[in-house]
């Protein structure tokens, strides 16, 4: 079996809420509260929930650009909030982050060749700085005699991701966080991308972390699902048998909301309407934060948190007192 590369423990990250002149603190946000989660080497977690659950906030907290509130980050066996500030600095080459809009990340007016020679300048890791970032545009699907001396503004959206991939496989990390890479992007270009980063996996041995708000878009590429509400993990289980027999209720709303390839099957698709808004993480419902909701919530679920328990044999966690057993032909289909 694969060892965990890096492992998550009951992770929290407040941020709190200030008020007044005086900037009072009157309460906090809890974007992440009590988070467990592991994945193992030349894996793919991938990470799903609404806007606002705690995805780019845990995302931030791993690569350690945020501080977290309590709770422990394990890569490699060792406890990323204790390490030393040179272990930090080895940390930033084995930790990579993709983002959503590469735009924003990407200076307007630097060529796209430096762009990617960056960090392979920031830590000396080569003596012939052109013919690696050629190599790397190559792996990328970029052309480099063309695009080489380039602006950002000259390139489609899913070309500027590469460009991001690029810059982020530049230090051979062993793990990639990708922030919603596609969710920017159309629906054609999704699927390129994320071929491209499967083949990356394959031939760099990666393992990566993929956050996005949509199940559809991590059907393929994940071995491993998590579904986070309002800062805490829902359901968590490997791919095959999440989508098969996934039990918590707000997963299988979002479920719902996938469209079936086959039009006959589509017409009779029932979507779960989710009643009500999404509450504020600054003042989550008692009980089950799912509670006010979710169609099955008895009185207990008011006062009581289900913890992440594991149901049955397999590897699947769910956190809830009424979960849902839902049998059910999968196949996986690409994007
Ligand atoms: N630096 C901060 N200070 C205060 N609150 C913050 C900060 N960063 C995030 N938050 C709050 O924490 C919650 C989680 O935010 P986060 O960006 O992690 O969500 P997300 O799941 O990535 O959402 P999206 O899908 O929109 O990207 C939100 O309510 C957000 O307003
Ligand atoms: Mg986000």
């Amino acid at each position: 079996m694969s060892e965990p590369l890096l492992q998550i423990r009951d992770l929290n990250v407040h941020f709190p809420v200030k008020e007044g002149i005086f900037q009072k603190t009157t309460g906090h946000v809890k974007a992440v509260n009590g988070v467990d989660l592991s994945v193992n080497k030349g894996e793919t977690l991938g990470i799903v929930g609404e806007s606002g659950c705690g995805k780019s906030t845990l995302a931030r907290t791993i690569i350690g650009l945020q501080k977290p509130t309590s709770g422990d980050i394990l890569f490699e066996g060792e406890s990323l909030p204790n390490y030393s500030a040179k272990q930090m600095r080895a940390l930033r080459r084995d930790i990579q982050m993709v983002f959503q809009d590469p735009f924003t990340s990407l200076n307007p007016r630097m060529k796209v060749g430096d762009t990617i020679a960056a960090p392979l300048k920031a830590y000396k890791t080569t003596n012939n700085l052109e013919h690696r970032v050629k190599e790397l545009m190559e792996l990328v699907g970029l052309k480099p005699d063309d695009h080489y001396n380039r602006l950002p503004h000259e390139f489609s959206g899913g070309q500027r991701q590469r460009i991001g991939i690029a810059r982020a496989i530049a230090l051979e990390p062993k793990l990639i966080i990708c922030d919603e890479p596609v969710s920017a992007l159309d629906v054609s270009v999704q699927a390129q991308v994320i071929n491209l980063l499967e083949d990356l996996q394959k031939q760099l041995n990666l393992t990566y972390v993929f956050i996005a708000h949509d199940l559809s878009v991590i059907k393929h590429i994940a071995d491993k699902v998590a579904v986070m509400y309002l800062g805490k993990v829902m359901e968590m289980s490997d791919s095959l048998s999440f989508y098969k027999n996934a039990q918590h209720p707000y997963t299988n709303a979002l479920l719902s909301a996938i469209p079936f390839p086959d039009p006959e099957k589509e017409r009779t698709r029932q979507r779960i309407v989710l009643r009500g808004e999404l509450p504020s993480p600054a003042d989550p419902p008692s009980g089950c934060v799912f509670h006010t909701r979710c169609q099955f919530a008895r009185e207990d679920c008011k006062t009581n948190t289900p913890p992440l328990k594991q149901k049955g044999q397999n590897e699947h966690y769910v956190a809830c007192f009424y979960p849902i057993e839902r049998e059910q032909e999968v196949k996986q289909t690409k994007l």
